[in-house]
């Protein structure tokens, strides 16, 4: 490999090992997930460097072959990004001067490191973004496909974790079905917002060059540029802590679609079997199966909001670029990672458990009708809190109930007797699956 990319001849030493192992970190690794998205991004710029004759097209189409080959082997795991390099950046300068001498380093004319990693933290997050809203809408599916397969199974409903009124698994399902269709619209809208490319700013104040920065972001595929270079700079951690946000909604749901399961799996609900697949045993109580796979989901957000945290406490910061900055990578990182595995592994367990249909029913008790009794006193005229003292003073009495009556008379939209499954699924139709590149 070649020297620091900052190193000046007959310069002073800089930093020893010790300094160097401070200032990068786990830097370099972390650049291992932006690699692909930085390698795009200096094709693009090469790109416009011939465009306005900084390179002519033979020494372009060779760096353009070698880039190629670096994601290829990249890709295969043929090369490796580590030490000692000092970040990915400096490795795909160091690679290209091995392979093309002199002409691998005219790919940084105009560009620094600065908006290199910003366009790629962009390219990154709009991937990320995608797979989030796929994750997403992947998710509502099933949860929609099983609420019309288990319209007919009642179950208790709950307030203040007491039971409140007849309800039905549908409706629990159709209800984390409509968390997450927004989940995935929010996620579409926050990739439309950062949608938008820094590359051309260079340091933070542009540079004297005419870079056809339009031609090469739409290259890139983003929607616009951002313009400023100072807002490109600064705009670093606030639009990760966005994403974040989009994330975090999804989590948000994920953890109270797994504390309902994890509840509804015990012995005292006993409403749901979780497949064996997703459950363990203790090193020492024999009896024991634990629901392990549907807690880890639900301390995914715990991850999620703490990575944010730690990003937000990052940008305390003046205008401009600081190395303070490569601080929000390894959060942001670990959020998507997190957070997108455990996504991934939901519509199969959603699929997957079953329902205990007779202990749902043994639940819905006969108190659970008072409101239902109330409501149908109030509707043949009698003032509601007339209707709604009567009934509380004989809870037990009326009609012997009926659940299947109970929810048939559920008319209002949305409710059990009208979930409008239609309207859901045709939300979810308009959320089409992103097409990035696969990286
Ligand atoms: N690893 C650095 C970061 O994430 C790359 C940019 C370095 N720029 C600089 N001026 N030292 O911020």
């Amino acid at each position: 490999m070649t020297d620091f990319l900052w190193r000046k001849d007959g310069g002073e030493a800089g930093p020893d090992e010790v300094v160097m192992e401070f200032l990068a970190g786990e830097d370099v690794q972390l650049d291992r997930e932006l690699l692909l998205f930085d390698l795009r991004a200096s094709a693009a710029h090469a790109n416009g460097l011939a465009q306005i004759g900084i390179l002519d097209d033979e020494e372009n189409a060779r760096l353009q072959a070698e880039l190629r080959a670096l994601a290829e082997e990249y890709r295969a795991g043929r090369l490796a990004l580590g030490p000692p390099f000092e970040d990915g950046h400096s490795a795909i300068e160091s690679w290209l001067s091995e392979r093309l001498g002199a002409l691998g380093a005219k790919i940084h004319t105009g560009r620094s490191r600065n908006d290199q990693v910003a366009v790629a933290l962009r390219l990154y997050l709009k991937d990320r973004l995608g797979r989030l809203q796929d994750a997403c809408v992947r998710v509502a599916t099933v949860l929609l496909e099983r609420a019309q397969r288990d319209q007919s199974i009642p179950m208790p409903g709950y307030t203040h974790l007491q039971r409140a009124m007849p309800s039905s698994a549908a409706l629990w399902l159709a209800g984390h079905a409509e968390a997450f269709i927004d989940n995935a619209e929010l996620a579409a809208l926050v990739r439309g917002w950062l949608d938008a490319s820094p590359l051309g700013t260079a340091s933070g104040f542009g540079v004297n060059l005419p870079l056809p920065r339009q031609a090469v972001a739409a290259e890139l595929g983003f929607a616009r540029l951002v313009l400023n270079p100072q807002c490109a700079q600064n705009s670093r951690g606030k639009i990760e802590l966005q994403a974040m946000a989009a994330l975090a909604a999804a989590t948000l749901d994920l953890r109270r679609l797994a504390w309902d399961l994890s509840l509804f799996a015990t012995r005292e609900f006993g409403f749901v079997r979780l497949p064996p697949r997703y459950c363990t045993g203790s090193s020492i109580m024999p009896n024991k199966n634990n629901p392990d796979t549907v807690e880890l989901l639900r301390a995914t957000h715990a991850v999620v909001v703490g990575a944010q945290a730690e990003l937000q406490a990052v940008l305390d910061l003046p205008s401009g670029y600081h190395r303070d900055l490569q601080a929000t990578k390894a959060p942001l990182l670990r959020a998507f990672r997190g957070g997108l595995q455990a996504l991934a592994l939901l519509p199969e367990l959603l699929e997957a458990f079953e329902w205990q249909e007779d202990r749902m029913r043994a639940a819905i008790t006969p108190e659970l009708f008072a409101t239902d009794r109330a409501t149908r006193r109030a509707a043949r005229g009698q003032p509601f809190r007339e209707a709604y003292r009567a009934v509380a003073a004989d809870l037990e009495t009326g009609a012997a109930p009926d659940v299947e009556a109970s929810l048939a008379e559920r008319v209002s939209l949305g409710a059990c007797a009208e979930p409008a499954l239609e309207l859901l699924a045709e939300r979810l139709r308009g959320l089409k699956p992103t097409a990035e590149a696969p990286t």
